[in-house]
């Protein structure tokens, strides 16, 4: 089964230090995946390129195997693509649909 979504060959680069080099990530329908490393190892700019909150110096991104361009959080939303960022203070009166509904 192709991936729902691939990004190839990720690099980002920021002043200093070299975010993500060559990363690849492949998600498939009906998984729930994790991206577990150290701090600052790079897993919240991988999100920021997808979302389309950081742009990639370099790499692809393919949904159901045709490439996209993902240059803001618009380009992303079209896409279906949508981030919840970790937020220490709870929201007592939403539920997590309906959050995630706000950050799209
Ligand atoms: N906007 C930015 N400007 C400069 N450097 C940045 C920026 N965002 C991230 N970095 C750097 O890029 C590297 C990767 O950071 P990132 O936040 O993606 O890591 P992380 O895996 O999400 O870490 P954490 O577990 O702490 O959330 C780190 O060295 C970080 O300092
Ligand atoms: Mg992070």
């Amino acid at each position: 089964m192709d991936p729902v979504l691939e990004m190839r060959g990720i690099s980002k680069r920021f002043p200093g230090v070299q975010a993500l080099d060559n990363v690849d990530f492949k998600l498939y329908s009906g998984e729930i995946t994790s991206i577990i490393g150290q701090n600052g190892a790079g897993k919240s700019t991988l999100m920021k390129i997808l979302s389309g909150n950081y742009q990639k110096d370099a790499g692809t991104i393919l949904i159901h195997g045709k490439e996209v361009e993902i240059n803001n959080t618009a380009d992303a939303a079209r896409l279906g693509i949508g981030i919840v960022y970790q937020e220490l203070s709870l929201l007592n009166n939403l539920t997590v649909a309906e959050l995630s509904l706000i950050h799209i």
